[in-house]
C-alpha cells in the first residue's frame, strides 16, 4: 500500500521536521523539506548529514545508502514548489493551532487532491486542522518521538472525518519507516503518551507541593523502586518545562479538574525562563551534566501512586475507545521507556488492588485525579481482576 507514497514534503525544518525528512529520505521517499528561510533550511541540512553520518559510522547503513538518502532531499521556501507532486505532506511547524491551520491551507490548494497531510502535533487538535482543507479525511495526526531518527513510537490520530484508509496508509508508513505505530482511534488531547504522562507529573507535583515528598525523593523512588529511566521531576526537565506547562495547560482545559495543574510547582520557573535541561536549569541544576538522584530516598514516595493515575488515564482512555490497551502499553513502553505498561502492569498488580489506591487516594485527598473511571469500577465488579482471574484489560 505505501508504495503508492513516493513523493513526500515536510513542513518546518527544526528539531522534529529535519528527522523525519531524514527518516522518509532513508525509506526511500523523495523528500522536499520547507522552511520559512533558505539559512535554517541549511542548517537542517547540515543536521541530517551530520546524523546520517553517525548511522554509517555505527554501521547501521552503508555510506552509499546515506548517499542516496541525501540525494532525494531538495530543499525549498516554496509551499507550492514542495506540495505540487506530492503523495504526502507531514507538517513540524511550531505547536500553534492558528499558524498549523494555515500551513493545512496552504498545503490543500498547493497538494494533488489524492495526498494525505499529516500533523507531527504533539497535542493540538487533527480535526480542526482538516477543517482548514477541502480533505479532512486525508488529514491525521502523525505523532514522531524525539529524536525522530532513533525513538521507535509513532502515535497515528484520527480526526472526526479522517477515513480509515488515511489511517491504514499511515500506519503502513510508520512500518515502512522502521517505527511500530498505535493508533489513536479519537481526537483526544494528549493522545496516549502525553495524557498518561500527564496525570502521573501532576500527581507528583501535588504530591511534592503538599510537603508530602522532596522531589529529589520522589525521583528516587520512581527510578530506583520503580523501575523507570527517569524520575518525574528529571523527566520534565528533560521534556522543557514550557513544554510540560503548555501540555498540562491543554490537558486541563481539554479534561477539566481531573487535570488540575500544580500551578505553583511549574509556574514560576517557566516565568523565570528555567526551563529544564535546555535552559542549564529547572527542577534541578544541569549545568554539570545529569543531577545526581540520591539512592537513599528511595523510600520517599510511594510509586503506586504513579502507577493508579496512569492505569486510571489508561482506563479513561479505553473507556472512551480512544485506544486499546495493547496500544497503550506500547506507546509507554516505546515512547518513555517505562519498563511496564499500565495496563500489563494492572493485570499483574490486580485491578482490585489499583481501584482501592484510588479510592484511598480519591477519599485522602477529594481530588478528580484520583477519581477512579467507571470502567475500573466495572471490571471490579464482574470479577475482572486482571491476571489472578483470568481476564483483567487482557
Ligand atoms: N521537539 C519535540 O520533542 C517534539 C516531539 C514531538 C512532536 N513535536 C511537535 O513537532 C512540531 C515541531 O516541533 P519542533 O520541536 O521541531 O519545533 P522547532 O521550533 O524546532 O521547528 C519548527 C520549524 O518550523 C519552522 N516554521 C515556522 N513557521 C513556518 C511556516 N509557516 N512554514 C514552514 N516552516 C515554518 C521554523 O522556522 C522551525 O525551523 C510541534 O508541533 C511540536 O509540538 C515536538
Amino acid at each position: 500500500m505505501t508504495e503508492k507514497l513516493k513523493k513526500a514534503a515536510v513542513i518546518g525544518s527544526g528539531v522534529m521536521g529535519h528527522g523525519i525528512t531524514q527518516l522518509l529520505a532513508t525509506s526511500g521517499l523523495e523528500v522536499a523539506m520547507v522552511d520559512i528561510s533558505d539559512e535554517l533550511l541549511q542548517k537542517a541540512m547540515e543536521k541530517i548529514k551530520w546524523s546520517l553520518g553517525k548511522f554509517v559510522e555505527k554501521r547501521r547503513i552503508r555510506q552509499e545508502d546515506a548517499e542516496a538518502a541525501l540525494a532525494r532531499i531538495k530543499t525549498t521556501t516554496s509551499y507550492e514548489e514542495a506540495a505540487k507532486d506530492v503523495d504526502i505532506a507531514i507538517e513540524a511547524v511550531p505547536e500553534n493551532l492558528e499558524l498549523k491551520k494555515k500551513v493545512f491551507a496552504k498545503l490543500d490548494s498547493a497538494a494533488p487532491p489524492h495526498a494525505i497531510l499529516a500533523s507531527n502535533t504533539s497535542t493540538l487538535s487533527i480535526s480542526e486542522m482538516g477543517n482548514a482543507t477541502n480533505r479532512p479525511d486525508k488529514v491525521a495526526g502523525m505523532h514522531f518521538f524525539n529524536p525522530p531518527q532513533l525513538m521507535a513510537l509513532v502515535e497515528v490520530i484520527k480526526g472526526e472525518k479522517t477515513s480509515q484508509e488515511t489511517i491504514n496508509m499511515l500506519v503502513e508508513l510508520a512500518k515502512k519507516l522502521g517505527k511500530t505505530p498505535v493508533v489513536v482511534k479519537k481526537d483526544v488531547r494528549g493522545f496516549i503518551v502525553n495524557r498518561v504522562l500527564g496525570a502521573v507529573f501532576n500527581e507528583a507535583f501535588w504530591a511534592f507541593h503538599r510537603g508530602e515528598a522532596t522531589k529529589e525523593g520522589i525521583d528516587a523512588s520512581v527510578k530506583y523502586g520503580g523501575g523507570f529511566p527517569m524520575g518525574w521531576f528529571e523527566l520534565a526537565d528533560f521534556v522543557g518545562l514550557d513544554i510540560a506547562y503548555e501540555v498540562g495547560k491543554i490537558l486541563y482545559e481539554a479534561y477539566g479538574e481531573r487535570f488540575k495543574p500544580c500551578a505553583e510547582v511549574i509556574e514560576p520557573l517557566v516565568k523565570a525562563g528555567k526551563l529544564g535541561q535546555k535552559t542549564g536549569v529547572g527542577f534541578y541544576d544541569w549545568t554539570k551534566g545529569r543531577p545526581r538522584i540520591p539512592f537513599n530516598l528511595m523510600e520517599e514516595y510511594d510509586v503506586e501512586r504513579s502507577w493508579a493515575v496512569a492505569i486510571n488515564e489508561a482506563a479513561w482512555l479505553i473507556h472512551e475507545d480512544a485506544a486499546t490497551p495493547v496500544d497503550i502499553d506500547t506507546g509507554m513502553k516505546l515512547g518513555t521507556y517505562w519498563p511496564s505498561g499500565p495496563c500489563e502492569y494492572a493485570d499483574r498488580a490486580g485491578i482490585d488492588a489499583v481501584l482501592n489506591k484510588l479510592k484511598e487516594l480519591y477519599a485522602k485527598y477529594n481530588m478528580e485525579l484520583y477519581k477512579p473511571c467507571p470502567l475500573l469500577e466495572d471490571y471490579v465488579g464482574k470479577g475482572r481482576l486482571g491476571k489472578k482471574t483470568g481476564r483483567g484489560f487482557y
